[in-house]
């Protein structure tokens, strides 16, 4: 019965993200080196065996082009590349395009608008370089799903991600409406009047475009609420709220709510492997036997690291007991340093952690180890070590540093989770929670979790890491698909 107005190709089942699972450096001798990344996503498509199963993503650097160029019609797995498990097709997106997309909407515009990020006196200003981005995204998002529209067998199931690709399920639906198309958002939803802030055809564009799927995933059902709203108050959708669903132009979409979990076999296989202990080891010796408590984030603007360490300062004025018997451990890593607010962010965060050391610091004692560069063996060695986590983002989709601390904790740890990350839907009872913008709260909630006897944080751990497992990415995964039928 259906009838694809373009050729079809073999794929059964497709992904499509702005950030594919490979991604290559380029040596000194011109050689190009992959690497795997990590995340729900990727493990969550392991679940599928499937070699005829392609990802569509984009090449994001000089590297990933030459990668792309050299594989016939950017399929990496003929181009001779070992990517493990799928097929990955990386579009090669002129590189201006890429940048006003990616930089300009996707990470400038919609990502702030999600997390309530703007300074809104000075920021947003929607002028025409603004609309010139805007047109980048269009083209991206195209491209995308031209690709799609190539590579899916005749009723694929294809599964987009993401913010940067809310425009490609519509449009993939116009080429190619026998397919059964997925959209999932990893992000807040802003609720409408912030999302309205954006120019109305803007608005009207991402909206229907995620409207082109049969159904839209989001991380918890407030993200899914709020979409419907901002459906309801810019399109004038029907909105179903019980049923979750959004009936617009004649077609309804399914929205479904899937709360990605922690990988606990992964994780804790990982974190015992010997490079792990040698870096416990290391933080060990640094700590002695003072509590700890960790953060480990990308350097985001949204994830608020800066005042949490303004709540960790307040902490060592207003309770000096503290001193010298904590350390706070940070490591936030490099991430979208082609953004000048991120880089101003950095700097923040590194200027405040020198003001707490300048404040605080004996021969004997150091209060903060922050650490800006990524290792993730490290990362999983603070996991290890923790007596308290810190997660504290302004808003945040899910947040999965709050499920892997309390998986992969020694001695159990204690939670203190802002009340605007989504994981917060799942581990709130057994967390300490917070206003993210109250840092006295948040200081005051550090002391409560410093303080939390052995046993109650204990048990609040096991809870924590049972609720943080729940939903692994492979079953994640595997919902999600057999939601689109
Ligand atoms: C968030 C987004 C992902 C994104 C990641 C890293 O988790 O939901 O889509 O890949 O941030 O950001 P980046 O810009 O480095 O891909």
């Amino acid at each position: 019965a259906f009838e694809p107005q373009q050729q079809s190709g073999a794929a059964p089942i497709l992904v499509a993200s702005n950030r594919g699972p490979v991604s290559f450096s380029s040596e000194d001798d011109g050689t190009l080196t992959l690497r795997r990344g990590g995340g729900g996503l990727v493990s969550g498509l392991s679940a599928i065996d499937d070699p005829t199963a392609v990802w569509v993503c984009a090449a994001l650097g000089d590297a990933d082009r030459q990668a792309a160029r050299q594989a016939p019609d950017g399929r990496l797995d003929r181009a001779g590349h070992d990517v493990g498990g799928q097929a990955v097709r990386m579009l090669d997106i002129e590189p201006g395009t890429f940048a006003r997309a990616y930089n300009g909407i996707a990470n400038s515009t919609l990502w702030f608008v999600h997390h309530l990020l703007y300074d809104t006196p000075v920021s947003p200003v929607f002028d025409d370089r603004f609309r010139r981005e805007w047109e980048s995204y269009v083209a991206y998002n195209t491209a995308f799903a031209e690709a799609l529209a190539a590579e899916a067998a005749p009723g694929a199931a294809v599964l987009v991600q993401d913010y940067h690709l809310s425009l490609a399920p519509e449009l993939l639906r116009a080429l190619r409406p026998d397919l059964r198309i997925g959209h999932f958002s990893h992000t807040p939803w802003a609720p409408p009047e912030y999302y309205r802030l954006l120019p109305d055809d803007v608005a009207a564009a991402v909206l229907t475009g995620i409207l082109g799927a049969d159904r839209a995933g989001f991380l918890t059902e407030r993200w899914a609420l709020a979409f419907a709203d901002c459906c309801a108050a810019v399109l004038g959708a029907e909105v179903d709220r019980a049923a979750l669903t959004v009936t617009h132009a004649g077609r309804t979409t399914r929205l479904g709510v899937h709360g990605l979990g922690a990988d606990a076999d992964f994780l804790r296989e990982r974190a015992h492997r010997p490079d792990v202990d040698a870096r416990l080891a290391a933080l060990r010796e640094s700590v002695g036997d003072r509590r700890t408590i960790v953060r480990v984030d990308r350097t985001e603007l949204s994830k608020n690291i800066v005042r949490g360490l303004l709540a960790y300062r307040h902490l060592l004025r207003t309770r000096p007991e503290w001193r010298d018997r904590v350390v706070h451990i940070a490591f936030a890593y490099p991430s979208r340093h082609d953004l000048p607010e991120y880089r101003e962010y950095t700097a923040a965060v590194q200027r405040i952690a020198q003001e707490i050391d300048d404040e605080f610091s004996t021969p004997d004692w150091q209060p903060l180890i922050l650490h800006v560069n990524d290792d993730f063996p490290r990362s999983l060695a603070a996991y290890r070590l923790a007596d308290v986590a810190l997660v504290n983002p302004i808003r945040d989709g899910m947040n999965l540093v709050a499920k892997e601390v309390p998986v992969v904790s020694d001695a159990g740890c204690a939670l203190v989770l802002s009340r605007e990350a989504g994981a917060h839907a799942e581990l709130g009872e057994d967390a300490v929670t917070v206003n993210p913008y109250d840092v006295v709260e948040t200081a005051e909630a550090l002391h409560r979790a410093l303080t939390m006897p052995d046993g109650e944080r204990a048990d609040r751990c096991k809870r924590l890491a049972a609720a943080a497992t729940a939903l692994p990415p492979q079953q994640w995964f595997l919902d999600q698909l057999n939601a689109l039928g």
